[in-house]
């Protein structure tokens, strides 16, 4: 028997970096791999959720029965999920860069003359606090990633608070836990009445496990 308990269900999920242009050849980046949020489309998909995947430059391969939408920087990854919208839940695992360049110049920067640049930066969009604001698109389920070194559970709790989407997903990054860059996943699934903590797992298996979490949560 199938197991298509999302069918009939709109998933927007982000990921991956963002890339936010300094000139026409060279950008600020962040060294997100875009696993786990492209892990997270595809078992979206394979419980049976029409799911649109906005992704950042990566390396990963397009996730299975996903659309995926393609974006370089913070900026287009917003519109590009608000686009997307009307949707039931939005997964948020993408590292938005924070800040981007306030101006950034239209012909290469030249070393001659004039010496090293400065680079003034302005405030990106907080993609997940947007998806989160009351409104008659807000996605019924909105859910973020909280990566913290230290203190995860209270940082994510605040988190989840300050960001006003429903369920945060936290996991410490401390370096010795070997979470970063590696391919298992230690995490914390943050809910309004309490927090539940996983075994390590792999970013599939994290992926697998949200998305039947996602699964109960509209059954
Ligand atoms: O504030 P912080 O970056 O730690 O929050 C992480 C969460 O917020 C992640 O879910 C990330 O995808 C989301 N985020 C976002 N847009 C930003 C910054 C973070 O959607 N500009």
């Amino acid at each position: 028997p199938v197991h298509r308990p999302l069918a009939g269900r709109r998933a927007l999920v982000t990921s991956g970096p963002t890339h936010e242009p300094i000139d026409p050849v060279r950008y600020i980046a962040n060294r997100s791999s875009g696993k786990q949020g492209h892990a997270i489309a595809a078992a979206l998909a394979r419980l049976g959720a029409s799911v649109t995947l906005v992704t950042g430059p990566t390396r990963e391969p397009d996730p299975p029965g996903c659309t995926v939408h393609p974006v370089e920087t913070a900026r287009e990854m917003l519109a590009a999920c608000e686009a997307a919208l009307p949707a039931d839940v939005a997964v948020c695992a993408a590292a938005v860069a924070d800040w981007r360049v306030a101006d950034a110049a239209e012909r290469k920067l030249k070393k001659e003359g004039g010496g090293p640049p400065s680079l003034v930066l302005v405030e990106n969009p907080d993609i997940l606090a947007t998806l989160s604001q009351p409104g008659a698109r807000r996605p019924a389920l909105v859910i973020g990633f909280a990566a913290e070194t230290g203190d995860v559970l209270a940082y994510a709790t605040a988190k989840r608070a300050r960001k006003g989407c429903d369920w945060i997903v936290a996991n410490d990054v401390s370096p010795g836990t070997g979470t970063f860059g590696g391919s298992e996943n230690t995490v914390h699934l943050i809910r309004a009445d309490g927090a539940e903590s996983w075994p390590t797992m792999g970013k599939d298996a994290v992926a697998a496990r949200l998305a039947e979490a996602i699964a109960g949560h509209f059954a």
